[in-house]
């Protein structure tokens, strides 16, 4: 026995050093701000979105990112599929009927325009990464399907730059035509302040503050990124209940084999 004694005490310090390791690296790259945090329901291995959030983020992603940032990863279907803000099927086929695309051409050449449908992509607001780039002050606007997965502590990070503009600018920063934001890395971003109060008129009814905006497009956001969420922690405890039935067995057995070895 007690060579497998060993094999786990020096795993464990082992796994000790690498989750500390893991930790100052993350602590390392973070901006000079502390995120706020303004608590989400999908937090936690229990949690799971808020489908009224989501739908209200939708509306905000919809009415006022879009028109600069495109979600290339997401299809309309996504929308009313279960997990995420699960709106009507008709609901979405009217939403995406709104928008058209360039589909082919016909046997004259001549490009054919078409509605969208369910399996269609969401429209992206330029043509290219150059023509974003011209319309806003020389940076790109990112896709924001998996923006929330590219940024340390993605999601209180989105939360805290979307409702963290300020106007006053401190002495020492020289931002030029830019906007201040000190959650950006380095204060000085291209992209406008986005949200005021009243941005939206929310279809239920919720009154639309930067701050409850914010909230709504970052659960949207978070969803958008891993649409399957909820699946993956139900389907983490499964796996977990299995571990624990396993490591019982395998420990039990183990004693049988070794009882009688000195
Ligand atoms: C008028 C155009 C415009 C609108 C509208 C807009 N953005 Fe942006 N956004 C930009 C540009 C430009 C950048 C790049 C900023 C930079 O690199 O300095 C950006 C950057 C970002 C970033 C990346 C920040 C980082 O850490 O690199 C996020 C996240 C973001 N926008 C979210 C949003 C959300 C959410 C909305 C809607 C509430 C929104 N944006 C509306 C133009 C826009």
């Amino acid at each position: 026995m007690n060579i497998f004694k060993n094999i786990f005490k020096n795993n464990f310090v082992l796994l000790l050093f690498l989750i500390s390791i893991s930790g100052s690296v993350n602590a390392a790259e973070g901006t000079t701000f502390k995120n706020q945090k303004p608590g989400f329901s999908f937090e936690g291995p229990f949690g799971k979105f808020d489908k009224e959030s989501l739908k209200r983020g939708y509306q905000v992603y919809s009415e006022v990112c879009s028109a600069c940032h495109g979600m290339k990863q997401l299809s309309f279907r996504n929308l009313s599929q279960p997990g995420g803000p699960e709106f009507s099927v008709e609901k979405v086929k009217a939403i995406a009927s709104g928008y058209s695309i360039i589909d082919g051409t016909n046997e004259y050449g001549e490009p054919i325009e078409r509605s969208m449908v369910l399996t269609d992509r969401f429209p992206q607001p330029y043509g290219n990464k150059d023509e974003a780039k011209a319309a806003n002050n020389g940076a790109y606007p990112p896709d924001l399907s998996l923006i929330v997965k590219a940024r340390v502590d993605g999601y209180n990070y989105l939360y805290s730059l979307l409702n963290g503009y300020e106007e006053e600018i401190p002495e020492d920063k020289d931002i030029g035509d830019l906007s201040y934001n000190p959650w950006f890395p380095g204060g000085a971003i291209a992209m406008y302040q986005p949200l005021y109060d009243e941005s939206v008129e929310y279809e239920d009814g919720t009154i639309a503050t930067i701050d409850q905006m914010s909230y709504d497009v970052t659960n949207f956001l978070t969803w958008a990124a891993e649409p399957t969420m909820e699946e993956r922690k139900k389907l983490g405890f499964v796996v977990m209940g299995f571990l624990v039935v396993f490591l019982i067995l395998m420990y039990l057995s183990v004693n049988k084999l070794f009882r009688d070895v000195h």
